[in-house]
């Protein structure tokens, strides 16, 4: 009996190290400012006002960036947890000031956790669908 109490003692102990090591949700960093290179800070939009991509843009958002950030932006899709960094929120004023070049650049060269689209969405006008897409969130 007592021998029994204490292995189970001894395996609560290791199994409580085991989740705050690696199973419990741990605080996320948010990322440092991103150094946008010159080229594409210049970039304009020119989908700007095609309001009908917008559809396109939400399809692909699904497919390709939802598991991260979620379905409303707010980067609480269902891969977050896993990430050392907020994948952040789309929905801030502090995002939308992002001009159009900045989002390019974030979104399909990334940097870290954040992926680079460059070999999966190769077309521009559904990169910019996307964009259009972010833009309402
Ligand atoms: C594997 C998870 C993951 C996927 C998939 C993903 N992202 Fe991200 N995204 C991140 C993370 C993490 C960050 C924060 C990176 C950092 O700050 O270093 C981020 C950052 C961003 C940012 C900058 C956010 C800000 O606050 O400035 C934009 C824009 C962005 N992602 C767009 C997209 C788009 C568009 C897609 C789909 C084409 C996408 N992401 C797919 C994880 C992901």
């Amino acid at each position: 009996m007592k021998n029994s109490s204490k292995v189970n003692l001894g395996l609560i102990f290791i199994l409580s190290t085991f989740l705050m090591a690696f199973g419990l949700p741990q605080d996320q960093k948010k990322g440092s400012p991103w150094e946008i290179p010159e080229k594409y800070m210049k970039m304009g939009n020119p989908y700007k006002d095609d309001a009908g991509l917008t559809k396109v843009g939400k399809m692909l958002f699904s497919k390709h960036c939802k598991s991260c950030h979620g379905s409303k932006g707010l980067g609480d899709g269902t891969k977050a947890a896993q990430l050392d960094t907020f994948p952040g929120d789309f929905t801030i004023d502090a995002f939308q000031k992002n001009s159009d070049g900045d989002l390019f650049y974030k979104s399909f060269i990334g940097r870290d956790e954040m992926p680079n689209f460059e070999k999966k969405i190769t077309d521009d006008e559904d990169k910019w669908a996307i964009i259009n897409y972010v833009r309402t969130l």
